[in-house]
């Protein structure tokens, strides 16, 4: 299986805390089948747009370099791909611009695009546009954990007819996050919103790196085939920077 969306580098965002959590993560990974992982560190480390925060590209790259290094040391199968989980916003958008924002495999072809909290900002769709003149297509993150997007489907609906994909958190199919985000998330699968599964690791306990749960629950809903093609197909094109579909 492959990964697009983890917090694995250490010591940058609120993912892994060390150089043995990020390892610990990766064993995990493995063990539950996933082979290829995409770091995607918030692009600001702390909550605020603070542009003396940042993970720059060569951050993030000089961090999956040496995290690739202590994987051969240990002997861990896991492929690390650069990426970056993005906020939307036009600081970030500037900061994309100017190279200073790292798209998924730096092929400048897709985009996590991480949403504020608990709202939704209007100005949502000029940036996705804005994206895709740049021949990005923007993958809107875990919309079934969003409040906004919980309460009124119609506005993920509209991104996907705008040319967006969707990533859902696999775990949210399990259940890990209640009752409630497990009823939408099924709600969103079956009405066919959603295009792939990753994991939003954030550590080895409270947001571990597991995918084989949640794909054993989306084949009761889609089927297995399909289930696989959005934990490989799909993510393997994501980060070739071909198109999906
Ligand atoms: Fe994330």
């Amino acid at each position: 299986m492959i990964d697009i969306h983890a917090h694995i580098l250490p010591g940058v965002d609120d993912g892994a805390k060390n150089w043995e959590q990020s390892l610990e993560m990766a064993r995990m990974a493995v063990a539950d089948g996933i082979t290829v992982m995409v770091a995607t560190p918030h692009l600001f480390k702390g909550r605020s747009t603070d542009l003396t925060q940042l993970n720059t590209k060569e951050i993030i790259l000089q961090h999956v370099a040496q995290l690739r290094h202590r994987l051969s040391e240990e002997r861990i199968p896991l492929e690390l791909i650069p990426g970056c989980d993005f906020p939307l916003g036009f600081e970030s958008l500037k900061l994309l611009d100017d190279g200073r924002a790292l798209t998924i495999n730096d092929a400048k072809r897709y985009l996590l695009l991480e949403l504020p909290d608990t709202s939704l900002p209007p100005a949502i769709e000029e940036i996705c546009f804005h994206l895709q003149a740049r021949g990005i297509t923007p993958i809107i993150t875990h919309p079934e954990r969003h409040l906004v997007m919980q309460e009124m489907p119609y506005k993920l609906k509209r991104l996907i007819d705008l040319g967006c994909l969707v990533q859902m958190t696999g775990n949210s199919l399990t259940g890990w996050f209640g009752r409630r985000v497990k009823k939408i998330a099924r709600q969103f699968v079956k009405l066919g919103y959603i295009h792939l599964l990753a994991t939003d690791a954030h550590d080895p306990k409270r947001r571990p790196p597991l995918l084989s749960a949640a794909v054993a629950e989306l084949s009761r809903l889609v089927g297995e085939k399909r289930a696989r093609a959005m934990v490989s197909d799909i993510p393997g094109k994501i980060i070739a920077g071909e198109p999906c579909f």
